[in-house]
């Protein structure tokens, strides 16, 4: 499979392609050893001179991740927040959005668990309305029904690009385009998609991005981005402040500063934020768009390898997916598929109802097996997943 950038390479500098075929990429992507440098350096100069004294040293590299996932998504380094994880980053633009109980919010069918119970919480407490939009038969947001719903008054759209729970692509921009026109702030759950697909913030017309670091850009866990439209950011005020996020300008007063920094907290792991600059800049230097096309061909000749495994079933959705496949195993839970898996050092996870529970039920769907892949797979670790499946369904 012939590819726009140096597999072997890429592969050579991810030391757990040596370990592990690893299909939890959805999960937790396997960092490169750059990535991991970085961090332990930081660690190791934080241990030598001193936690402030050693921030004070990587300010600059820190202020290149800014400046690289602003590049990734075609903002502006201003527009970006680090969070600790893309829950809180989502939830810092959500819960900055006043709601009272004549607004409605508009999401889909693939809603990640924790967005909906946000929702679920602000509803209770605002009497604000939280409105699924129905889906078309392959799984995406029907286009149609939002442009009826959004005929009536609209406080959000709040919508997941690519959900846990399987390979469905949102149509981001077409609802963009949508929101714009209606003049709706549109916040888009980006946290399985940055990374894997190329993100134009321009293109897919969102007000509010909220992604993670540990995913698709193999960046260390623990961190989240938040991307804030400039000309939404002053009518934003964070739901929590600290003195980062705004000055104490007189005993009763404070000004929040004007950039997106005003949803982030002062304390925060410096070496992360170094680090997922890392990650962002090796994403940037393959190029997304070479990763991209990787990834969707070695998901497909995974999708056509599952559906001729007897005993298998693909639990897919989506017209044209993405690096998430998900299956179910006659006769066998996903945990127990997990564990007999990692037996032969091939790694999937299983994704209960719980975690998007509108789209699975109405698929009659209790859990499913998710094998994602990553442009650093390659064949072998593609046959090693489907002998070992063989050995468990014979
Ligand atoms: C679609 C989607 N949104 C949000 C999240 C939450 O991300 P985090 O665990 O970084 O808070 C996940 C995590 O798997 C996810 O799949």
């Amino acid at each position: 499979m012939a590819a726009g950038f140096d597999v072997a390479r890429v592969r050579r500098e991810t030391p757990g392609c040596a370990e592990v075929h690893h299909f939890n990429n959805a999960g937790a992507a396997l960092p490169s050893e750059p990535v991991v440098r970085a961090q332990v350096e930081h660690l190791e100069l934080e241990a030598r001179i001193g936690g402030y004294e050693a921030a004070r040293v990587a300010a600059p590299r820190v202020e290149r991740t800014y400046a690289a996932l602003a590049e990734l998504l075609n903002a502006q380094p201003s527009e970006i927040a680090l969070l600790e994880n893309a829950t809180r980053a989502w939830d810092m633009a959500f819960y900055s959005i006043p709601l009272s109980p004549v607004d409605r919010i508009l999401t889909s069918e693939v809603e990640y668990a924790s967005n909906y119970l946000a929702f679920l919480q602000v509803a209770r407490r605002s009497g604000a309305v939280v409105e699924v939009v129905p889906s078309v038969a392959t799984g995406e947001v029907d286009l149609d029904a939002l442009e009826r719903a959004l005929e009536r008054p609209t406080a959000l759209v709040a919508i997941t690009h690519v959900p846990t729970s399987s390979g469905l692509v949102n149509p981001a921009a077409a609802i963009g385009r949508m929101t714009r026109a209606a003049g709706v702030p549109f916040l888009l759950d980006a946290c399985q998609s940055i990374g894997q697909l190329p993100l134009d913030v321009e293109e897919l017309g969102c007000d509010l991005l909220a992604g993670t670091s540990r995913k698709y850009l193999r960046g260390p866990r623990g961190a989240g981005m938040l991307y804030v439209r400039s000309s939404l950011l002053e009518s934003l005020e964070p739901p929590l402040v600290d003195l980062r996020a705004a000055d104490w300008t007189a005993r009763d007063e404070y000004v929040l500063r004007g950039d997106a920094k005003r949803f982030e907290t002062w304390e925060a792991s410096h070496a992360i934020r170094v680090a997922l600059g890392v990650a962002v800049d090796y994403a940037l230097e393959l190029g997304v768009d070479a990763t991209w096309a990787r990834i969707q061909e070695l998901a497909a000749s995974l999708r056509e390898r599952l559906a001729e495994l007897p005993g298998v079933e693909l639990a897919e959705q989506g017209g044209a997916p993405c690096g998430i496949v998900t299956f179910v195993v006659a006769g066998r839970q996903a945990a127990e598929i997990r564990e007999r898996l990692a037996e032969r050092r091939v790694n999937v996870w299983p994704i209960p109802r719980e975690h998007s529970r509108i789209d699975m039920e109405a698929r009659g769907l209790a859990e499913v097996v998710r094998a994602s892949v990553h442009y650093y797979n390659d064949d072998g670790d593609v046959d090693a997943l489907c002998e070992a499946l063989v050995g468990l369904t014979a």
